[in-house]
């Protein structure tokens, strides 16, 4: 049953880290569905009702992956509004790496609440952001010293970051990779490099932005080859010396959690370097632990001229920003960057807080411990359950994802398959995301707040769906 809705007296749940590991089953566990609502969350409207009203209100185009309704969620568990019982491994998209409703990131927007909500920061500014500033501006790998532009989302900040480059060098070009995801505003979806459903239909997109292949060496791109294409793209469409930056994920978020190799990073640093490029790390999936330190591009040892950050920065309040040298950060005038709500100071102090609660609770190390046993686990659950099926695990620290395809032989994405899974297990009790160019992966982005237990219970909920998705193809295949 979640926990009284009372941060101000709720302690900090058991760090994560601490939780005693739980002994990893030999066989697979029996799950029944998913239990049933606690006494406090009476069913008050059914997920049908709810669906057919949100039908009626609200666009196709904003599409949920799950056909239920929130009502309740702590941690890493989530109640629907009848009242059943879920383990969250989405995450609200990478958002709670602190998990849901965490204390001390519920308690210091509370307590924010109770001085001021909104000045508008260009208005009358105030210290929470001044201070979130400082503290990413210190967690950014490298010397120099930086400067911080908070706004509101993942997209404002990747547009922000695209301005300022461009006002730093004077150069209009952006270069960008194929599978990459940055927003869904009209710069950041000419940025994004998947069509559907993202760019369908709306175009045309803004002018100055390239494509490079992205280096996946599994689906026959290697780090050599995406240079060579960067070397032609340089002669063929892209003047160097009119390019203001290279964008990349370090991990590939909706393209399919393939982690950058260090050597690309490197490679780029240097032609960056060279041409005087500006570096742009999109970690607004990848940063704040997911991949075990606080910024993916740190695995590689490469310093980036610009981050962007968002979603776990703030475990679940709307926040995001733009971290950068402090020559570059400077390049607008005043009044050149900045926005009505931009670091919202609720926002501002439930992102202070979230980052202390990564810091206190050790969850860099327990994201680097989740993702070893997540790839071991997967690895047992594929080759017992799904065998010749699961193509892939791959990922950075807990940032991980595994691929479905329809056999070993010829690596058919198998989206069909990867749908009826996550269908499965939602029935089961489990929030499962897909990602990748085919749809054909499921992503992990549990809380690394969750327990051990808990981990446990979604992965024996991950197996029986699996083995019910099983099922299901070998019966329509019987007829
Ligand atoms: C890497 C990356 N960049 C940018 C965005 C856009 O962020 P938002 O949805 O907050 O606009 C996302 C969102 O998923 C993302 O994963």
């Amino acid at each position: 049953m979640p926990r009284k809705n009372n941060a101000s007296v709720a302690k900090p749940r058991k760090t994560a880290s601490k939780a005693k590991t739980s002994r990893k089953p030999k066989a697979p566990v029996v799950v029944e569905a998913v239990t049933q609502a606690p006494v406090a969350l009476a069913p008050t409207r059914t997920n049908a009702e709810l669906l057919a009203r949100r039908e009626a209100a609200v666009p196709r185009g904003v599409a949920s992956a799950a056909p239920i309704f929130a009502a309740q969620a702590e941690n890493a568990e989530l109640w629907d509004v009848e009242g059943r019982r879920y383990i969250d491994f989405a995450g609200g998209i990478a958002v709670l790496n602190t998990g849901h409703r965490h204390p001390s990131v519920v308690a210091a927007a509370k307590a924010q609440e109770d001085l001021y909500t909104h000045t508008s920061f260009q208005v009358v500014p105030y210290e929470p952001y001044v201070a979130l500033a400082e503290k990413l501006n210190a967690l950014a790998p490298g010397d120099a010293p930086k400067k911080t532009l908070l706004v509101t989302t993942g997209a404002e900040a990747v547009e922000n970051a695209v301005k300022i480059a461009r006002a730093h060098t004077g150069r209009p070009g952006i270069i960008a990779f194929s599978g990459g995801y940055h927003g869904r505003t009209l710069m950041t979806l000419g940025l994004t490099g998947k069509v559907s459903p993202y760019k369908k239909d709306v175009g045309p997109f803004p002018s100055d932005i390239f494509r490079a292949p992205f280096p996946d060496a599994r689906n026959g791109v290697t780090v050599d080859d995406a240079l060579k294409a960067l070397e032609t793209l340089f002669l063929t469409d892209a003047d160097p010396e009119r390019v203001a930056a290279i964008i990349l994920e370090p991990v590939l978020g909706e393209g399919g959690y393939h982690p950058v190799p260090a050597e690309m990073w490197q490679a780029l640093r240097a032609i960056c370097d060279k041409h005087g490029i500006l570096l742009i790390s999109d970690e607004i999936q990848a940063g704040f632990g997911r991949t075990g330190t606080w910024f993916a591009i740190e695995h590689s040892g490469v310093v980036p001229d610009l981050i962007t950050v968002a979603k776990s920065m703030a475990g679940g309040y709307p926040i995001a920003g733009v971290i950068g040298r402090a020559d570059v950060m400077d390049a607008l005038a005043p009044g050149g960057l900045g926005g009505t709500y931009g670091g919202n100071p609720v926002a501002c102090a439930a992102a202070l807080a979230a980052i202390e609660a990564i810091e206190s609770e050790g969850l860099l190390a327990r994201s680097t411990a989740l993702g070893e046993t997540f790839r071991a686990r997967f690895a047992e659950i594929g080759a017992r359950t799904a065998p010749y099926r699961m193509w892939d695990i791959r990922g950075l620290g807990a940032m991980l994802a595994v691929e479905f395809v329809t056999d070993f032989d010829t690596a058919t994405p198998d989206a069909a398959f990867t749908k009826s899974v996550i269908g499965h297990a939602l029935k089961r009790g489990l929030i499962l995301l897909a990602c990748g160019m085919h749809g054909n992966a499921v992503r992990i982005m549990v809380p690394l707040t969750a327990s051990d237990a808990i981990i446990e219970e979604g992965l024996a909920i991950f197996e029986a769906a699996l083995a019910d998705a099983i099922a299901v193809e070998t019966a329509i295949a019987a007829e």
